[in-house]
């Protein structure tokens, strides 16, 4: 028997990425590969990169630069870039570096085997394509065996919304939604191998229009279907964009048990004015009203989102204008950002905020952030939520598993309580978990 070759992913930036990474180990298991966590031992070296923030490139040719010593330990070591940098760079990654054999892009990952098959014969692999074909086929639609209770399932993917600062309409294209079929099927496979909970996944997941059996389905739809899936208890999605929040997928918050009281929904800036220069096609007060009506829908729900200062013509008022609306949204959790120019997109080629200008910004809207959080975090103690639990602890006797809001909630229960949905009573905050006690 011929001992199988060894495969070392190291992924970057999303969830997306997380998932892709997981599909592409699966093409090359095809080619008798097995994953391995040591890179040392490895005869295939993949980076699956992400361009979303400043220096991805550099950061990329950087580590490419310390795999030298790998590469002359095993000559036969080959070495591939992936996702979104392996996409806006292209040919120039293997010019730049020769110690590299493939650069295959997020819409290629089904071409490995013979994108492998090619570098094993001593030439270089550079598919960097946007196919016609649907990949999800390609790659044959089966998802991977699942480690735990909660599996991703992509959805939809690109976005043709050309926000003024990012580069995924360049890197991954135009929108594509799957067949609803499929998911279905995916999902159904997913639980039978133990999978309770999944997220949805798509960069602007909310304008899902996949074809369904009676027509076309949104993603409320889609979410409704799903919901009815025996043993799929719980559902969520990822990301979304404000304007495609249509009223049934409003109203799934509402009414669909499974859909959990967690919503990702980014804004970016408070300023109306920034807004526009963004080209995020709606205003502060727009945003706010629709946070309204999501909360109506679902009076308990945690929102999160993500926001950009110093972006091109920000002014000290602008910058006002998004604390106020943080403080008038009350977040969850957040994720926020210096701008940083994307080569290629129209903010890249504006007039820029000064440095310390957007660190000095990006440190007060953070302390804000973060005593949002820590309040949110406060607001649970005494109540009792759902967790599904995950793994075990850090502690011994622990267990470790996410309420139904998405916080980290750990408990002293044995590991026969991994895999279930239990209620807990919370009974301990800190900013970034739960402690509680089964409330069972
Ligand atoms: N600079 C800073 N942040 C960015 N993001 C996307 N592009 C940029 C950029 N050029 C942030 C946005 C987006 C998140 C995924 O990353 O907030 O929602
Ligand atoms: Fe980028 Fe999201 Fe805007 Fe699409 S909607 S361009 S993915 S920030």
């Amino acid at each position: 028997m011929t001992t199988p070759k060894k495969l070392f992913i190291k992924t970057y930036g999303c969830q997306m990425n997380v998932y892709d990474s997981e599909r592409m180990a699966e093409a090359l298991g095809a080619s008798g590969y097995v994953t391995t966590d040591t890179p040392e031992t490895a005869d295939m070296i993949l980076l699956n990169t992400c361009h979303i923030r400043e220096k991805a490139a550099e950061k990329v040719y950087s580590e490419l630069g310390r795999l030298k010593g790998l590469k002359s330990a095993n000559p036969d070591l080959k070495i591939g870039v992936a996702g979104c940098v392996a996409q806006a760079e292209g040919a120039e990654i293997l010019r730049r570096q020769p110690l590299v054999d493939l650069v295959v892009g997020p819409q290629s990952y089904h071409r490995l085997p013979e994108m492998e098959a090619r570098a094993r014969s001593g030439e270089k692999a550079l598919d960097t394509d946007f196919p016609e074909e649907d990949k999800f086929d390609r790659l044959g639609g089966r998802p991977k065996a699942s480690r735990g209770p909660t599996a991703f399932l992509t959805v939809q993917e690109g976005c043709d919304k050309f926000c003024a600062f990012c580069v995924v309409p360049y890197t991954r294209g135009a929108e594509v939604s799957r067949p609803a079929a499929r998911i279905l099927d995916e999902a159904r496979e997913l639980v039978d191998r133990g999978v309770r909970e999944l997220t949805l996944l798509g960069q602007n997941v909310n304008a899902y229009h996949g074809a369904g059996p009676d027509g076309t389905w949104g993603l409320a739809r889609l979410i409704r279907e799903l919901a009815k899936i025996d043993g799929l208890d719980r559902l969520r999605y990822t990301t979304s964009h404000p304007n495609d929040m249509e009223d049934d997928l409003i109203a799934a918050h509402g009414d669909c048990p499974e859909l959990m009281p967690y919503l990702h929904l980014p804004v970016q800036s408070g300023s109306d004015r920034i807004l526009k220069a963004m080209n995020r096609k709606h205003t502060a007060e727009q945003y706010l009203r629709l946070i309204e009506r999501i909360r109506a829908a679902r009076p308990d729900i945690l929102l999160s989102g993500d926001f950009i200062v110093g972006f091109p013509g920000e002014t000290d008022a602008d910058f006002e204008d998004t604390l106020a609306l943080v403080r008038a949204v009350g977040y969850g959790q957040c994720y926020s950002f210096k701008y940083s120019p994307r080569p290629g997109t129209p903010a890249a080629e504006r007039d820029q905020v000064d440095e310390d200008v957007k660190s000095d910004r990006l440190a007060r809207l953070q302390a804000l952030l973060n005593a949002q959080q820590e309040e949110a975090q406060r607001a649970m103690v005494g109540r009792t939520v759902g967790v599904l639990f995950e793994k075990p602890g850090r502690m011994p006797g622990q267990v470790v598993g996410k309420s139904d809001h998405l916080q980290a909630v750990h408990v002293e229960a044995g590991t026969d309580w991994l895999g279930r949905i239990a209620p807990v009573e919370i009974i301990a905050a800190a900013p970034n978990s739960l402690a509680g006690r089964l409330a069972t």
